[in-house]
């Protein structure tokens, strides 16, 4: 059985996310089911990072995204691209950071606690499957270093995982 490690506050953030890739790497071994990996994936990030209220997954599906598994309050379902940050890391096929979600245009406010908000595309052979999206209620809460943790992360996921 899969232990869940408390985070690791002391270690600098680089060092954090190697770690929490390492756990991610365990959390998938033996599963190749991207809905089970991914759901998976959200609650590992959810509780191993700090300072989050929504950690989860968007699916492209027809064309939008569509509310995938994830943790935290009850969320909008379906997100056109080019809408909200979401949508528009899809359209811009590249992360966002955003320190301050009132000031995004279009942003889409699921919890209203949300003060910043970080989105990483899921790529795979030149598509996007989707994006990981993570709330925090804390303003600029993420930086590029989280960016970069995170793309690496979500890279685990698609590598882990057969097509769905
Ligand atoms: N804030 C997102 C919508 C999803 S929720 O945060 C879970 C957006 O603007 O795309």
């Amino acid at each position: 059985m899969f232990a869940l490690k408390d985070a690791p506050t002391d270690l600098p953030k680089p060092e954090a996310y190697r770690d929490l890739a390492a756990q991610l790497d365990a959390l998938l071994a033996g599963e190749r089911d991207f809905v089970a990996n991914a759901a998976n994936m959200a609650a590992l990030l959810y509780h191993a990072l700090p300072d989050l209220n929504w950690a989860g997954f968007y699916l492209m599906r027809g064309g939008e995204l569509v509310l995938g598994p994830f943790q935290g309050k009850p969320a909008c379902v379906r997100i056109p691209v080019g809408r909200g940050v979401c949508g528009a890391a899809v359209a811009e096929r590249r992360s966002l950071v955003v320190p301050d979600v009132h000031a995004f245009p279009g942003h889409i406010a699921c919890d209203s606690a949300s003060r910043s908000e970080l989105v990483v595309p899921l790529h795979r052979d030149g598509a996007i499957l989707g994006v990981l999206d993570l709330d925090s209620p804390r303003p600029n809460r993420f930086d590029e270093e989280d960016r970069g943790g995170c793309e690496a992360l979500a890279a685990i996921l698609v590598g882990a995982s057969d097509p769905f």
